[in-house]
Order: structure tokens, then C-alpha cells, then sequence
């Protein structure tokens, strides 16, 4: 496993503009898969010296990318075009991720599926699975076959979808449970327990949901929130005694600082407050916000009532697996909405930030001493249009900048997890 990997380093600290930048860089992996040293090359010390070199020259290393929400059962259903988020589900989505009861369906699906995020520079995730067990047996069990941090559980949905995709207060309480039980903290695996949203639980489940995040040491909460008008309008439609869709989470204790919400895009005043006081995050999903007619989530106003943000592919509902293609939307979409992002910024929410909201910081998101080494290659020339745009670049944000806007899965040179190359090579 030990290594030299060269190229030009790039790291993030605590905040976007503390960027170090070592143009002839070097990076030493130990045989544990962290990250020993970093610097520069020339100042490479003696202990590693002996050490074998994979050279990427000017490929620009970076922390690997972490997507903090997208649907492992979706991989396939990408660029289905529907009315709205709720005629997408039933006429997609449900279906799709009826094939996921089967174990022998979802094992395949699994591999494929991390494959795409390592060519696309995903190194960690925040997952949905299906509402079945098996679904995320599969996707824990492909995870930690590659050492990787990812953070999943099955979908606890028990009502307005298609029978093959429902389960019961009671199934969903013993998955739940023994998912937690046989993956939590096994390797870098983590779980969260993941209601689907307000429309596909019952009260009894949500309450359940509630109740057992309560007692689980360190699981996360995942689901979503305030997507499209007509979801919204649903939620209050089910639960008439809640003061808006958020009190619906709050009622059922499922409003917390573990607590990681999709999309956002239409809170209140009073939500956004709550969301402040409780440290819940939200997560910006813009290609999928976009594709599917949902609105523009208000960066600018959610950053100024401080609440914890996040950045995501949502595949299916989103239409690429690159956090490059998405950083370049969510560039677009804020630009609309008055808030002008830097590539710091946006890649730095890509990488340490969403791992913060993960809380999978301590291990990974940075190119940190002691840190595994989940990282990415990124070619600048990676296309001819990326080429004749870095002839004019003139600092490194201006070539991070063009590499958002115009760069995809081509601009990938290679993928490592825990230090182990997942994707691609030295060229
Ligand atoms: N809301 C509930 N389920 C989903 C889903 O699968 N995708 C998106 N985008 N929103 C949802
Ligand atoms: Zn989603």
C-alpha cells in the first residue's frame, strides 16, 4: 500500500480561502491507507525516499469528493422526465426500486454503482437505499469491501407508494435495528436511519423513526424536505395539527444536529430558524432541483440564518454522478438567486464541509496528516475545450474554475479510497 503520489496538491483547511498549493507536490500513503506527509516533492524526507511513485505531474490532487445524498436504488432510472417531484416517484421511482427486494439483484447493483462514483471522484456518501433489508446489506457489504466511508440504511416507508416497496412500523423498527447493529462502526462503515419523507411514513413510523435515532449511539438521520409545491401542499395536507413541514419532523424527534435533510428549497422564516437553533443540515441537490421543476434553494438566505449546508448529486432525481457537473450547477442556480460562489468555496463544500455535515471529518475531507487518503486526480486538459480555457487561466482558482464549469467524469484522472486506487491511473 505505501506510495508517493506526486502531482500539483491542493488542500483545504477549516475555511475555502486557507488553500495550500504545492505545485510540485507530493503525498506519502501508509500502509494503513492515511495520509503520512505532504509537501513538496524536493522536501520529500529521507524515511520515504525508497518509497514506489506513481507521478500524475501536473494533475491536480485533491480530497476525494463526498456526496452528501443520492439513492443507491436510483443508479439506473437517471434522466426520467416527469410532471413534478410526486408524479416522478410513482411513475419511476417506486417501480425501480421494487427490484431491490432482491438480494442477488442488489449485490450486482451495488458494485456497479460504487464504480460510478470512484470514475465520477466520489471517494464517500450519504445513501439511500431501498425499504429493503437486502438493498442495504448489499451496498454496506460493497462498501466496506473497498474500506470505504459511507453511511446508508434502509428506507423506512409504509404508505402512499406501491406494495413491493412497502414495509411496516414493525419490519422497518427490526431492519433498522439490525442494520445498525451488524454495520455501525464496522470499519468506516456508518448507518443512518433514513424515513423517506413525511408522505411515505405514517405517524406511527416517523414516531418510531424518532425513537430510534434516540437510542442509537452516533446513527445519523437522513430524509427530505420541502422539495416541490406539491409535496408540500401534501404534508400539510396529512398532517393538519403540524405548524409547517418541518414541525412535522420536530413532532417525531427527528429534528437534531444528526439530522440531514435534502433540498430545502422553500422553508419559512420559522423553519429556517429551527433548523438554526436545532444544527440540522441541508443538503443543495441542483441538478436534480432543476430537472425536476423543484425551484432554487436559497443559499444566500440559509447562509445568512446560519444553518449547516451540504451539496449533492441526488441521482436519480439529479441528472449527473459528478459533483464537478454539480458544483457547476449549483454555481448557476445561486447565480440566479443573487449568491456568487468561488471554486474554493464550492469544492470546499464538496469535500471537508460535506464531510462535516457526514461526520466523517475526523477521517476523511481533507488532505490532512493522519487522514485516510480518499483522493482525486483531476486533469485539467482533460478535454480540448478545458485545454484552451487553462491557456488563459491565471491563478489557481481560475483553473479549479474552469475545471467546475467545463469538466465531468473525463477530468478524472484517478480515484483512491484508504489509499488504494479505485479508478484510473497515471496516463
Ligand atoms: N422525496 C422522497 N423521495 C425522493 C426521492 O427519491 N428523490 C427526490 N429527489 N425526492 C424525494
Ligand atoms: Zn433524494
Amino acid at each position: 500500500m505505501i506510495k508517493i503520489i506526486r502531482g500539483q496538491i491542493v488542500c483545504f483547511g477549516d475555511q475555502p480561502e486557507n488553500v495550500a498549493h504545492f505545485e510540485k507536490g507530493a503525498l506519502a500513503v501508509s500502509d494503513a491507507g492515511r495520509i503520512a506527509w505532504r509537501g513538496l516533492f524536493s522536501d520529500l524526507p529521507q524515511e520515504f525516499k525508497s518509497w514506489p511513485v506513481e507521478d500524475y505531474d501536473n494533475g491536480i490532487l485533491m480530497a476525494g469528493f463526498v456526496d452528501a445524498h443520492l439513492h443507491f436504488p436510483q443508479y439506473r432510472m437517471l434522466a426520467a422526465p416527469a410532471k413534478d417531484l410526486l408524479d416522478w416517484l410513482q411513475r419511476y421511482t417506486f417501480p425501480e426500486e421494487a427490484q431491490y427486494a432482491n438480494a442477488t439483484y442488489a449485490a450486482a447493483a451495488a458494485d456497479v454503482f460504487l464504480k460510478r462514483l470512484f470514475q465520477h471522484g466520489t471517494t464517500s456518501a450519504l445513501a439511500f437505499c431501498s425499504s429493503h433489508k437486502v438493498c442495504a446489506e448489499a451496498l454496506f457489504g460493497a462498501a466496506g469491501s473497498y474500506n470505504m466511508a459511507l453511511v446508508t440504511g434502509k428506507t423506512l416507508m409504509d404508505r402512499n407508494a406501491i406494495a413491493a416497496v412497502h414495509d411496516t412500523v414493525e419490519q422497518g423498527a427490526i431492519d433498522t435495528l439490525a442494520l445498525h447493529k451488524a454495520f455501525h462502526g464496522k470499519g468506516r462503515l456508518r448507518h443512518a436511519v433514513t424515513p423517506r419523507f413525511a408522505i411515505t411514513s405514517s405517524d406511527a413510523q416517523l414516531q418510531m423513526a424518532g425513537e430510534i435515532l434516540r437510542e442509537l449511539d452516533g446513527a445519523l438521520m437522513q430524509t427530505h424536505i420541502s422539495e416541490s409545491a406539491g409535496e408540500i401542499a401534501e404534508v400539510a395536507r396529512l398532517f393538519p395539527n403540524a405548524k409547517d413541514y418541518t414541525d412535522v419532523y420536530d413532532q417525531f424527534g427527528l429534528m437534531t444536529d444528526r439530522s440531514i435533510f435534502a433540498h430545502g428549497i422553500h422553508l419559512s422564516a420559522r423553519e429556517r430558524q429551527r433548523f438554526a437553533e436545532v444544527g440540522a443540515s441541508v443538503i443543495h441537490c441542483p441538478t436534480s432541483n432543476s430537472f425536476l421543476g423543484s425551484g432554487i434553494m436559497p443559499m444566500k438566505q440559509l447562509k445568512q440564518d446560519r444553518i449547516s449546508l451540504g451539496v449533492a448529486t441526488d441521482i436519480g432525481g439529479g441528472t449527473s454522478y459528478s459533483m464537478l457537473r454539480t458544483l457547476a450547477e449549483t454555481y448557476n442556480l445561486q447565480m440566479l438567486a443573487g449568491l456568487k460562489l468561488s471554486a474554493f468555496e464550492l469544492l470546499h463544500m464538496a469535500t471537508a464541509e460535506n464531510a462535516k455535515r457526514l461526520r466523517i471529518a475526523g477521517d476523511t475531507g481533507s488532505l490532512t496528516i493522519g487522514k485516510f487518503a480518499d483522493l482525486v486526480v483531476l486533469d485539467p486538459h482533460a478535454t480540448e475545450v478545458l485545454a484552451a480555457r487553462q491557456a488563459l487561466s491565471q491563478s489557481l482558482e481560475d483553473v479549479l474554475f474552469s475545471l467546475i464549469m467545463l469538466g465531468d467524469d473525463r477530468a478524472i484522472t484517478a480515484t483512491y479510497v484508504a489509499g488504494k486506487r479505485v479508478h484510473g491511473g497515471v496516463r
